[in-house]
């Protein structure tokens, strides 16, 4: 098995025997969670997930992705929050952020993601990328129901039928939802689209090593089969009751401590572009999981250094709430070095011929003692390499680290009630059948406020 993920927790200001005493907290949860006895233990399909997966089905994604990619130069990700972020987290993991861009270079078709937002120019601006080009769909609903992708998929379900005529369209529609209910499931069904699963036991945000991001992520040219090997080291990695060998139980009770210190902001910090996504991916899991019952971390993701020059004034010197989690590649993929200027009119030739990574690495440590002495302590945890298979394995990393510290703080960390409350007042200010009596008294108080 390789080892590729290390927390260091120098930097945390941990106290003398402040650890020894997390550790009946700790271990209390991981019992919880082993034992499939908290709260929401129902949705704990992504805990043994590398083990139990649907290999028919796995086999049925890999022949997708060859499909699209020799149907189509584009593929449109229909879809929102966890049925969104892992895929295109894992992508830009994987092939960095100008992916689409080089999709040319490798095998693996360029995808642009939808249904993430109501917005018309968004959806204009991938429709104008298109072009005239070949182009397919995967729709991601676990309900079925959501009305942002379901307004994307009428979108350019249109299209297609436009390009192609209605046969056509059918042949490049992929839909991935439940496996029964849903309206997503019922048009699929009636209209005889390829269809995979959301399994019930997978919430949205634990959802994307199942067809709801692999397929994106494979059409896209990852290697599938590594994510999962990644995912499946982690998980026997991580399934160990010790505290001070199972980094999912450390950083769980460090960010327990940390909040307990009033620490109640959590920065994901990185320096590879690369991982802005994985960052958003990050804010999703913490915040839909811990942040309920007036309770949680408020999480945050930062691009260093870029973001030095903005945020990183408050982080530094601002109100002392927060703490950092450093998210740093030991290697970079490429390695360029810095250029020797005879004139040294720009004064860098103190630079000159060290490699980037070199001086990146200079950065996060001068930043990390930097912001240790301002008092925000930090946490690093270091990836050798951004890849296939140590994306699988930091995805299964943040599930089991997330559940801990979730049934630590006391909460069910599989649930998402808060996220209904604007749906209801979107459709009732919509008129959508059933939210009748609302929309009244909503007209009224935006009156008030408008
Ligand atoms: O994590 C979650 O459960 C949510 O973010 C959902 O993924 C999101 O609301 C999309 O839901 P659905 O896949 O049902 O359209």
């Amino acid at each position: 098995m390789e080892h590729m993920i290390q927390l260091n927790i120098k930097n945390a200001g941990l106290r003398e025997g402040e650890l020894e005493k997390m550790k009946p907290i700790v271990g209390a949860a991981y019992e919880t969670l082993m034992q499939r006895s908290g709260a929401g233990s129902e949705m704990l399909g992504w805990l043994n997930l590398p083990n139990e997966y649907d290999r028919e089905e796995f086999a049925r994604i890999q022949a997708a992705a060859k499909r699209i990619q020799q149907q189509s130069e584009v593929l449109v990700s229909i879809g929102i929050g966890g049925s969104y972020l892992g895929a295109r987290a894992g992508i830009e993991y994987t092939m960095g952020p100008f992916a689409n861009q080089l999709a040319g270079k490798r095998e693996g078709v360029e995808v642009y993601f939808a249904g993430s937002n109501i917005s018309s120019d968004y959806v204009q601006n991938i429709m104008d990328i298109i072009g005239d080009r070949d182009f397919s769909v995967n729709v991601i609903s676990k309900s079925g129901t959501t009305t942002e992708p379901a307004v994307a998929f009428r979108l350019f379900k249109a299209k297609l039928e436009e390009k192609y005529g209605k046969e056509g369209a059918k042949q490049r529609i992929y839909a991935t939802t439940d496996a029964k209910k849903g309206a997503l499931r019922g048009l699929a069904e009636r209209e005889g689209y390829e269809t995979f699963v959301v399994p019930d036991a997978t919430g949205g945000r634990f959802s994307c090593l199942t067809a709801v991001g692999l397929l994106p992520m494979a059409a896209a040219g990852m290697d599938i089969a590594e994510v999962m090997r990644g995912c499946g080291d982690a998980c026997e990695k991580y399934n160990n009751p010790d505290l001070m060998t199972n980094d999912t139980m450390l950083y769980a009770a460090l960010r327990f401590l940390m909040l307990m210190k009033g620490k109640s902001v959590e920065i994901l910090a990185n320096y590879e572009p690369s991982l802005t996504m994985f960052g958003e991916w990050y804010k999703q899991l913490m915040a839909e999981s811990e942040g309920k019952d007036g309770k949680g971390i408020f999480p945050v993701s930062a691009n260093f250094s870029t973001d030095l020059h903005s945020i990183g004034q408050f982080i530094q010197d601002g109100a002392r709430t927060m703490f950092e989690t450093v998210l740093w590649v030991e290697e970079s993929r490429q390695d360029l070095t810095v250029p020797h200027d005879p004139e040294n009119v720009d004064g860098l030739n103190f630079a000159s011929g060290r490699t980037m990574q070199y001086m990146n690495e200079k950065a996060m440590k001068g930043t990390l003692l930097a912001h240790v002495d301002g008092g925000v302590p930090n946490l690093v945890l270091t990836v050798d390499k951004l890849n296939d298979y140590t994306f699988g394995e930091l995805v299964y990393f943040f599930w089991k680290s997330l559940a801990l510290s979730g049934y630590m703080i006391g909460v069910n960390p599989f649930d998402q009630p808060g996220v209904e409350a604007y749906k209801k007042n979107m459709f009732a200010l919509l008129g959508k059948p059933g939210y009748e009596d609302m929309k009244d008294e909503l007209e009224a108080r935006l009156k008030d406020v408008n």
